[in-house]
């Protein structure tokens, strides 16, 4: 019989902890290639790497059926395990890719000496078309707009595909330091104070740093001879992944949490600069427990599911709706996963 939520946070509390789960001693979201990107709700490395180490059997295809900033893909090769990821937002393809594809140090070095000459041609002119999508005119200063505009370009020339990635990546995780958004805030909230950083000391700066973890990354793999350790990323809903039954050994995945982040508006700079999508509004509805999914059933599977979803209608409806929608969808996800 279901169990009331009474009696499940008396099992909650009667549980005995095992703070080695915990991670008390290394927290870390920074080591190897880890830091490339912020990501709201990310997995502690230690964590995926305890779970690989404990539960991955040798020869097992490791998969992440929401893959975020790929925290566990990027776990699973520096263990030498193949590896498949699945996510519905493209941002989480573009750093899961940038993260997982080691590159040899000095080519890497080359093509960065090449965006570093672009940038020292650089001059600023009034009168030169820059992207003027109303969104990112919203978010940019013209300045900052014409510099990002410019990296933009000249990364997008160049020619091997995963260090155009490399470098996608590091423009897109300055975008929000160089816009006019609220630092401390995953809300799309406008910050009238800031002094937003400049594209290129920024650029140049998160380069680097991303330069140098990769040199350790790689030189790690090269080492234990796992460089061409298969990992691949797939954008697709996770309900739909396209990946063979029975061919997974293990899973290490989080979904989505309820009521917490909106994917979509979070990584919307990025999203309109390197067109991701055209339209924000149908893009949203694609994400598990969105509030914009257009379902307004308040109807759930599971007594404690319904008890809930009734309870806080009736202080907060809008709230039940994100909630009734995340039952929903993650019900659905599991009677077709
Ligand atoms: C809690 S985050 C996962 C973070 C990840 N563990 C990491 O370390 O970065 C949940 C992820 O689910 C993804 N997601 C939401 N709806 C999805 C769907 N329908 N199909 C696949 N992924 C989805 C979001 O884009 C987000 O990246």
């Amino acid at each position: 019989m279901a169990k009331t939520s009474q009696e499940i946070s008396l099992l909650f509390r009667k549980a005995k902890v095992d703070r080695s789960w915990s991670f008390d001693d290394n927290r870390s979201t920074d080591t190897w290639t880890h830091g490339f990107h912020r990501y709201p709700a990310k997995f502690l490395p230690e964590l995926v790497k305890k779970l690989i180490e404990r539960y991955a059997k040798k020869d097992d295809l490791v998969a992440d059926l929401f893959a975020g900033c790929g925290t566990t893909l990027v776990e699973s090769k520096i263990h030498g395990k193949r590896c498949v990821g699945v996510d519905i937002n493209p941002v989480s393809r573009l750093i899961t890719e940038a993260k997982t594809n080691a590159i040899e140090p000095r080519k890497l070095d080359r093509y960065f000496q090449k965006v570093l000459r672009d940038i020292s041609k650089y001059k600023y002119d009034k009168s030169a078309i820059v992207q003027k999508h109303q969104r990112l005119v919203y978010w940019f200063g013209k300045r900052r707009r014409a510099k990002i505009d410019y990296l933009y370009k000249s990364i997008a020339g160049l020619r091997d595909k995963n260090v155009k990635i490399f470098f996608q990546c590091a423009l897109s995780n300055i975008l929000k330091n160089c816009s006019r958004w609220l630092q401390t805030s995953t809300k799309p909230q406008i910050d009238p104070d800031k002094k937003s950083a400049d594209p290129f000391l920024a650029f140049k700066y998160q380069a680097k740093r991303m330069i140098s973890q990769n040199k350790t990354y790689y030189n790690h793999l090269k080492a234990q001879k796992i460089l061409s350790t298969s990992c691949k990323i797939k954008l697709a809903d996770a309900k739909h992944t396209g990946i063979r039954s029975n061919s997974v050994g293990i899973i290490i995945t989080s979904p989505p949490y309820v009521t917490s982040y909106e994917y979509a508006d979070i990584h919307q700079l990025t999203g309109y600069w390197f067109s991701y999508f055209k339209n924000i509004h149908t893009f949203r509805r694609k994400f598990i427990g969105t509030f914009y999914s257009g379902n307004n059933s308040l109807v759930v599977n599971g007594a404690l599911a319904q008890q809930t979803v009734q309870k806080l209608f009736s202080k907060d409806p809008r709230t039940a709706k994100e909630v009734a929608n995340f039952f929903n969808d993650m019900d659905h996800w599991l009677s077709v996963g």
